[in-house]
């Protein structure tokens, strides 16, 4: 094989190379969860995004932000680590990638002890390869009601429901003993506080 004719092999094996890499890329798509996250205040959770068809993230830069916030980096992977500088501080020691599956392509993110306040919108961006998605995280709060018999007399019996702290505001319903809505009482006051 003259000298020449063997360069211009290895350009095309290298740009085929190229040019796979580069189409594997393109063709695969950053995917994150449709539905909102729904979550309880105090709750661990996953906000799952990943690359389908899998191609491996672990030399990419992810980006976790949310929109609004300021600063807006929730969790920052580069060089195989957080970058912990430019992190919310409400967000410190309460997020992690799963790095050992960076390379499967899955790029979910844990927060640990959820906020209220961290609900809202997600922005998963992946840097080299200009792919961003965004995902919906819900954080609600419910406590136990307790009944009470305020007052009982011959002529009517008063009970107070309490429950305290939910968010959203609940719908409030009375039932009873058999699980059924009560002929002559329905009677709702819910407060703020
Ligand atoms: C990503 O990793 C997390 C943690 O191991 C796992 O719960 C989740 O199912 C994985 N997602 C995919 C798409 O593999
Ligand atoms: C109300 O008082 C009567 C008589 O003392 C009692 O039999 C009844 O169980 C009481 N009702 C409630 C809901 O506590």
């Amino acid at each position: 094989m003259n000298p020449f004719s063997l360069m211009t092999c290895i350009i095309t094996i290298l740009l085929f190379l190229v040019c796979s890499l580069v189409c594997v890329a393109e063709q695969s798509e950053l995917i994150c969860s449709h539905q909102p996250i729904v979550a309880l205040a105090g709750d661990d959770i996953i906000l799952p995004c990943y690359l389908d068809p899998p191609i491996s993230a672990s030399s990419e830069t992810v980006v976790w932000t949310r929109p609004g916030l300021d600063p807006k980096y929730i969790h920052v992977h580069q060089d195989g680590r957080l970058m912990h500088r430019i992190q919310n501080p409400s967000y410190f020691l309460r997020t992690r990638l799963f790095v050992d599956e960076l390379q499967n392509g899955n790029v979910s993110m844990k927060i640990f002890r959820v906020k209220i306040s961290d609900a809202g919108k997600y922005f998963c961006f992946l840097e080299p390869m200009l792919k961003k998605v965004s995902i919906q995280l819900t954080v609600g709060v419910v406590s136990t009601p307790i009944i009470e018999v305020v007052s009982n007399n011959s002529r009517s019996v008063v009970l107070q429901c309490e429950s305290k702290g939910w968010y959203p505001e609940p719908e409030v319903v009375w039932l009873d003993g058999e699980g059924k809505p009560p002929l002559c009482w329905t009677y709702r006051d819910s407060q703020r506080s």
